[in-house]
């Protein structure tokens, strides 16, 4: 049965603490176990080296924020202000004037989150840069919003919007008070299609490179916003059909042919979707060393249930307590199986699922939906 609460994790108790994820969720476990290239320069170079200046893109929507006015806004890093550590660095929490975007009084003004790089970091700078390049131009209401940066001698920092219900992935596998109901997975899947489909159908295709519940980000109502821009890649250009590129994403999350290969196409990030869906219907995670046998990988473990209707409860989360649709279910499930699909063609582009997912929408969801997209293209 879809029961996970065994998964093993360093779990925070709020949907704002640090995040639960589990070592084997690394990027880095993903590039070392898999990649046959020589290690990557990314982050390894001196950051004082580079002429910071020259490298980042103008962008008029970013505030270079200065390393003391970011000690103020989380009042000097301080550990209770700490809210989740990834493989770039920790996360915290901050305040700042919404209008002047100094720091203020803890408690006044707007919230912040803060990502401070680890000075030892593998990621490193690269992605740093990767990240303020996207974010800085890309903007959408399923993409969390970036407010500036800092890079001061050696210190890199992120600035963001606050998301107050913190990651996907610590309300489906942390102890969180209330677990996510069938209508707000929906909704969550909703949303971060909307993303992806954003930046797949941008006039500039960008392919994500790192979906999965730890980067799907919830506002206070539970809307999802994309976050982690540092792998994001170009979309193949011309008569190209993919981009070669090394190796990088998340074990479990990761496409087959992407990891063989290299070649990087929009349908990785279908794949990875597909896998995300996995999580939602399940409630258990995409690779979970803990479990025994097939159960450690979801998609090779949950692949036989999603085909028949009548198996499919097998799999889904205890924790729904069997409240959802199961004709709902059932289809989420067959778009998650062509999602997952070994040949990369045959997976239906990310216009397709939204459409197929918006159909799941209960039919008083879908009349108050506000109007159309507001797509805002670069
Ligand atoms: N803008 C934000 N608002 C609120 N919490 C955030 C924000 N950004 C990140 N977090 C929290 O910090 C945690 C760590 O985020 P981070 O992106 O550094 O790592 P990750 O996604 O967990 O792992 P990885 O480095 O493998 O991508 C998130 O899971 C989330 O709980
Ligand atoms: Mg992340």
């Amino acid at each position: 049965m879809g029961n996970c609460l065994d998964a093993p994790a360093k779990v925070n108790t709020s949907a704002t603490s640090a995040s639960g994820a589990p070592e084997n969720f690394s990027k880095i476990s993903l590039f070392l176990a898999l990649s046959s290239l020589t290690l990557p320069s990314r982050g390894s170079s001196s950051l004082q080296d580079s002429r910071v200046e020259d490298e980042i893109l103008p962008s008029p929507n970013l505030k270079s924020f200065s390393f003391s006015e970011l000690k103020s806004a989380t009042r000097n890093f301080r550990p209770d202000s700490l809210v989740g550590e990834g493989g770039f660095g920790y996360v915290f929490k901050g305040w700042i004037n919404e209008n002047t975007l100094t720091a203020t009084k803890p408690g006044s003004g707007m919230v912040i989150a803060v990502k401070k790089l680890k000075q030892e970091s593998l990621q490193g700078h690269k992605e740093w840069l990767t990240e303020l390049d996207y974010l800085g131009r890309l903007h959408h209401p399923n993409l969390v919003r970036l407010i500036g940066y800092c890079a001061e001698g050696e210190n890199r920092l992120l600035v963001y919007e606050f998301m107050p219900r913190g990651s996907l992935e610590n309300h489906l596998f942390g102890r969180v008070p209330q677990p996510l109901s069938w209508a707000m997975r929906v909704k969550i899947a909703i949303g971060a299609a909307r993303g992806l489909c954003f930046l797949h159908d941008a006039k500039a295709q960008v392919i994500y490179r790192d979906f999965k519940a730890s980067n799907i980000l919830l506002d206070a109502d539970f809307n999802p916003k994309l976050s982690d821009f540092g792998l994001a890649k170009a979309g193949p250009t011309g008569d190209r059909s993919h981009v070669s590129t090394q190796v990088m994403g998340t074990q479990g999350y990761a496409a087959p042919e992407y990891i063989a290969t290299g070649r990087l196409t929009a349908k990785s990030d279908v794949y990875s979707f597909g896998v995300v869906l996995l999580e939602l219907l399940s409630g258990c995670r995409a690779v979970d060393k803990g479990k025994i046998g097939v159960q450690q990988n979801l998609v090779e473990w949950t692949k036989p249930y999603l085909k028949e209707r009548r198996k499919l409860f097998r799999i889904m989360d205890t924790k729904l307590e069997g409240q959802y649709s199961q004709k709902g279910a059932y289809t989420a499930a067959s778009l998650a199986l062509q999602c997952l699909s070994k040949e990369a063609k045959a997976r239906p582009p990310m216009s397709e699922v939204l459409k197929a997912l918006e159909q799941l929408e209960t039919p008083h969801k879908k009349a108050i939906r506000s109007s159309p997209l507001e797509h805002e293209r670069f």
